[in-house]
C-alpha cells in the first residue's frame, strides 16, 4: 500500500484500486495509506452470484467507494444460451459451478425467463442483467466480450434504467 501511494504521489497513477478484498482487509489496507485512499474494489457480482451483497456492497456504499463487478454476465449464463447439453467447450468455464447441470437448469428455468420478459424495453437479456447491476448505487460492471458486436450490445446497458417493479421482479426471481 505504501508503494501504491508512492505511485500516486509520483503521478504515475491517479487512483488505487484492489480486487477480491473483503472489508477487514480493505480497512487494514486503507489504514496503511496516509493521504491517498482506495477508490475501488473489484469483486465478483452478477444477478446469479450475489455474495457481494453480504459485506462488500454495503461497505462501498457506506464509504463512497466503487464496486467494480467482475463476471457481471455470470460468464454468459444470463443470456440463456447455455444449458446442460450446450456448455462452453475447451474453456475454463467448463468446470465452473455455474455450468453444472443442476445450477444451469435452475438458472434457465427460474431466472432467464424473467430476464427475457424484462427485456421488453427493446433491450436484450445481457443489457437487462447489466442494468440490474447498475441499478445498485456505487456499482460499475465490467463485462467481458469476445467480439465487437458483444461490446456494442454490452455498452447499450448503460443509458437507461429499468423500473423499480422490474428490478424487484428480477431480484425475487434471483432469490
Ligand atoms: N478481479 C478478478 O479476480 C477477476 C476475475 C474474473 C474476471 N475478471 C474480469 O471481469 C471481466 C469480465 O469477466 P468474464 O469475462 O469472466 O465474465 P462475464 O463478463 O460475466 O462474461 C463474459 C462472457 O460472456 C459472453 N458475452 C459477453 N457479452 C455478450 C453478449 N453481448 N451476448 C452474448 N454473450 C456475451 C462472452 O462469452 P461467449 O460468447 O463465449 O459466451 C464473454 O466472454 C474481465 O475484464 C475480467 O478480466 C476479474
Amino acid at each position: 500500500m505504501k508503494a501504491m501511494e508512492k505511485l500516486v504521489n509520483d503521478s504515475v497513477v491517479r487512483y488505487i484500486g484492489v480486487s477480491n478484498y473483503l472489508p477487514p482487509l480493505l480497512d487494514y489496507a486503507r489504514k496503511c495509506l496516509s493521504k491517498a485512499d482506495i477508490v475501488s474494489v473489484q469483486n465478483r457480482y452478477n444477478i446469479v452470484e450475489r455474495e457481494a451483497e453480504k459485506e462488500i456492497l454495503p461497505y462501498v456504499q457506506r464509504e463512497g467507494l466503487t464496486l467494480i463487478a467482475w463476471s457481471p454476465l455470470a460468464k454468459g449464463v444470463v443470456t440463456g444460451k447455455y444449458g446442460p447439453d450446450n456448455r462452453p467447450k475447451a474453456d475454463l468455464r467448463a468446470s465452473d459451478p455455474l455450468f453444472m447441470d443442476d445450477n444451469i437448469k435452475e438458472i434457465n428455468s427460474k431466472l432467464v425467463p424473467v430476464i427475457k420478459e424484462v427485456a421488453k424495453y427493446n433491450k436484450t437479456p445481457v443489457q437487462v442483467a447489466l442494468n440490474w447491476l447498475i441499478m445498485h448505487s456505487n456499482v460499475v460492471p465490467i463485462p467481458g466480450a469476445k467480439n465487437s458486436k458483444q461490446v456494442e450490445e454490452n455498452a447499450g446497458s448503460a443509458d437507461w434504467r429499468m423500473s423499480e417493479d422490474d428490478f424487484t421482479r428480477l431480484t425475487k426471481a434471483s432469490n
